[in-house]
């Protein structure tokens, strides 16, 4: 597929108004994107377990207007909110090429978020996922033909990666590739489900998030990402990053659970190097996120378990172990890791299968 697959050809332009709902969840990145070039194309692939119970919500009121402008209205968590509207408006001139009825419609966008706003968990993978989900079900009504379901989820990840890239990772699971790479089916365009074998011992995969830090980050995403242009590590980074999905392919595949670790914990610490080696240079991690990380390895040196972490752009942790070790896991957890944490807050999440349609 190439972007001008992406522009709609002909729709009927005659509907008045209509609702459409769609749950999208967040996704936790096992080889991080952290690079981009123009348009929002990755500099390396990364691939992602899809989350299941951290969701946005989001519901898409649409009526005919008049002007040619945009308009939309954001009700974040049942009030009016103007700060997400930039992000969106610069979201619609992305995607106005692909989506031409949006100048045709006001849209009321009334959207939450299943996980505390303030918890530090990045919502614009889920947010944006689920926006251009609703945007897809609404060209859907608008369409004179069936949109057939692969085509309505390469697309609807090809708009949610114009939002925010990793969201692009959101709209199916359990594991989802995105950027172009040798060792699996994928696209810088789109993320794609991944479809290599997956060994049972990483089916049903915890995450549990450790809320170490719920303020706004110093440095954001688009920040960092546009660090990497120059940063004398980059080009190291961005090759790394093909040799680690094509390890974690393998470990995947055969079970291995000493592989998966050291590939997702040397991911999480390069992302964090990447931020502190460039210029300027910032550091997301907390104190906290250090002494949970000690923690983390002191347990796993003292018992056979499999747990292990990850990073995103923050200073959260997040706890990744087996089904088979949840109660272990947990009651580490809970006597070793809270105190940690701010105001003791952590958030149980697993493996998911992908965004739903609610209308
Ligand atoms: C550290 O997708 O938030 O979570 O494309 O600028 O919106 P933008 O960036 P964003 O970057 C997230 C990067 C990461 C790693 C990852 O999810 O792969």
């Amino acid at each position: 597929m190439t972007e001008s697959d992406f522009i709609i050809k002909n729709y009927n332009a005659n509907l008045e108004k209509g609702s459409v709902k769609w749950a999208s969840p967040s996704n936790i990145a096992l080889v991080k994107y952290w690079g981009k070039k123009k348009n929002q194309i990755p500099e390396n692939p990364s691939i992602s377990f899809t989350l299941s119970e951290c969701k946005t919500i989001t519901e898409v009121t649409f009526s005919k207007k008049e002007n040619a402008n945009f308009s939309f209205d954001v009700i974040f968590e049942g009030e009016n909110n103007e700060a997400f509207k930039p992000k969106i408006q610069t979201f619609f001139e992305r995607i106005e090429v692909y989506m031409p009825f949006l100048r045709d419609y006001h849209f009321k966008i009334e959207t939450s978020n299943t996980f505390p706003h303030s918890s530090g968990i990045a919502s614009s993978a889920s947010g944006m996922s689920a926006l251009a989900l609703c945007l897809m079900s609404i060209e859907q009504e608008l369409s004179s033909s069936k949109i057939e379901k692969p085509y309505f989820n390469q697309k609807a990840s090809f708009l949610a990666r114009l939002g925010s890239g990793s969201a692009c990772r959101s709209i199916e699971g359990e594991l989802v590739v995105w950027g172009q790479n040798e060792s699996t089916d994928s696209s810088d365009l789109y993320g794609v489900k991944y479809e290599g074998e997956i060994h049972s011992n990483f089916k049903n995969y915890q995450d549990t998030i450790l809320l170490v830090d719920k303020g706004e980050k110093q440095v954001s995403s688009t920040v960092g990402h546009n660090l990497m242009y120059g940063h004398p590590f980059a080009e190291e980074r961005f090759k790394q990053a093909h040799t680690n999905l094509d390890v974690l392919k393998n470990a995947l595949t055969m079970g291995d659970f000493k592989t998966f670790i050291s590939v997702v914990e040397s991911e999480a610490l390069t992302l964090h190097a990447m931020m502190m080696t460039s210029n300027p240079y910032f550091i997301l991690m907390k104190p906290n996120t250090l002494q949970i990380i000690n923690k983390i390895w002191e347990y796993r040196k003292q018992t056979a378990s499999n747990v292990c972490f990850t990073l995103d752009a923050g200073a959260n942790v997040h706890v990744l172990y087996p089904k088979s070790e949840t109660n272990s896991v947990l009651q580490f957890i809970k006597t070793e890791l809270v105190e940690y944490c701010q105001n003791q807050h952590f958030i149980c999440d697993q493996i998911g299968f992908g965004a739903n349609q609610i209308l």
